[in-house]
């Protein structure tokens, strides 16, 4: 038997300290999060990407009376990009949260499936995807988005 442990590094950053691609992606998201749909949870979702070639684009949640059948802004604006880019790496994902009238102060944490599928994008296009999740107060930076998700189950995990 053996224990490991395994690490994941982040930098935080205050609001002020943002570097400059990290800032315009930030607000790109921000922009846009009136755009969510969001009647149930009233927990507003916004992310925006960068593509391998500079282009940004952005998406929000979408939920749904039926309540399974509505879609984080992550992975709605994920899918959205490489339906309309499949050949494009997502070089960086910048996502920002807003309930009760501001965002949040602290980071939003994508949830688990948005992380498989982030990793999965990163995986086949073969370049890490710096993930940005914004808060009012620090804004938490990761490298990639296989350090939000150890162990990552990747296409090649099916033929093992
Ligand atoms: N949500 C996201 O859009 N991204 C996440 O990673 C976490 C949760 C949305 C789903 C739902 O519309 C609302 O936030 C409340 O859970």
């Amino acid at each position: 038997m053996k224990t490991f442990t395994i690490q994941s590094q982040v930098t935080a950053y205050n609001q002020n300290e943002l570097p400059a691609d990290i800032r315009e992606l930030v607000e790109a998201a921000k922009e846009n999060v009136s755009h969510s749909y969001s009647p149930y949870s009233h927990f507003a979702v916004s992310a925006a990407i960068r593509l391998a070639d500079g282009t940004i684009m952005r998406g929000t949640n979408q939920e749904n009376c039926a309540y399974p059948s509505g879609l984080c802004a992550e992975r709605t604006t994920l899918f959205y990009a490489h339906s309309l880019h499949p050949d494009l790496a997502v070089t960086a994902i910048a996502i920002c949260c807003f309930s009760d009238g501001h965002f949040t102060p602290q980071p939003g944490s994508p949830c688990g499936a948005c992380r498989q599928v982030m990793t999965e994008f990163e995986h086949i296009a073969g370049q890490p995807m710096q993930v940005i999740l914004y808060g009012e107060e620090e804004t938490y930076v990761f490298r990639s988005a296989a350090d939000l998700l150890p162990l990552t189950f990747v296409p090649e995990s099916l033929h093992c």
